[in-house]
């Protein structure tokens, strides 16, 4: 794993949903991804599937990938939507064909695993032209909630890695303790 790994045993604090959608609302994230319900979609670093459920209600099918299976328990305790499954894998070695995937998306995880396998992985997984959406807590921010401010990225660093691993950036910003980044993989 290499970076700092979300504790499992503190699963429950992903479902405070009045304090997660202050950071990143389910509305900016569905309008991120543009699904139209017809697409197979990865959440990156799923957790307890607190986002997941989400974008579900928008997609055909969504693979909600983590690599503690303490996470996909947590998940399947609380109920799986008919279209989720879950995936035990670290994103630098995905189980998925080259193209399988028509968009991919991380919340406050890039952080955990922002390494340039990863995102050369990423970039082998998503079709050409899909989209890869990343919210997280940015070194911008003042540190007061999420991880500790120097094992954060800034919307800019992120960006200049997806554009070094084949992503086109459509939209990049920088928020008041969280950054957001839109790319599209190149054909
Ligand atoms: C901070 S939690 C966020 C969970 C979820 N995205 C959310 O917003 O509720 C990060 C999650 O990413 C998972 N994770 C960290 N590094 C990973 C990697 N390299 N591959 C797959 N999952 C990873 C952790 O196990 C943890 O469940």
């Amino acid at each position: 794993m290499g970076f700092h790994t979300f504790d499992a045993e503190n699963a429950g604090r992903l479902e405070n949903a009045a304090k997660r959608y202050r950071s990143v609302s389910a509305e900016e994230l569905q309008r991120a991804l543009s699904l139209t319900g017809t697409e197979t979609v990865a959440d990156l670093g799923s957790g307890t599937g607190f986002y997941t459920d989400d974008v579900a209600v928008f997609a055909k099918r969504v693979y909600a990938v983590d690599i503690q299976p303490e996470m996909h328990e947590y998940y399947r305790e609380k109920g799986l939507p008919e279209n989720v499954e879950l995936v035990t894998s670290g994103i630098e070695e995905l189980p998925f064909g080259d193209a399988a995937l028509d968009a991919a998306f991380s919340t406050m995880t890039y952080h955990e695993f922002a390494t340039e396998t990863a995102l050369a992985e990423l970039n082998r997984v998503v079709r050409p032209g899909g989209r890869l959406v990343l919210f997280d807590w940015s070194a911008d921010g003042d540190g007061e909630h999420g991880p500790p401010v120097d094992e954060r990225y800034s919307a800019s660093e992120a960006a200049e890695a997806l554009a070094e691993a084949g992503f086109e950036i459509e939209t990049e910003q920088s928020r008041v303790e969280t950054f957001a980044v839109v790319a599209v993989r190149t054909e």
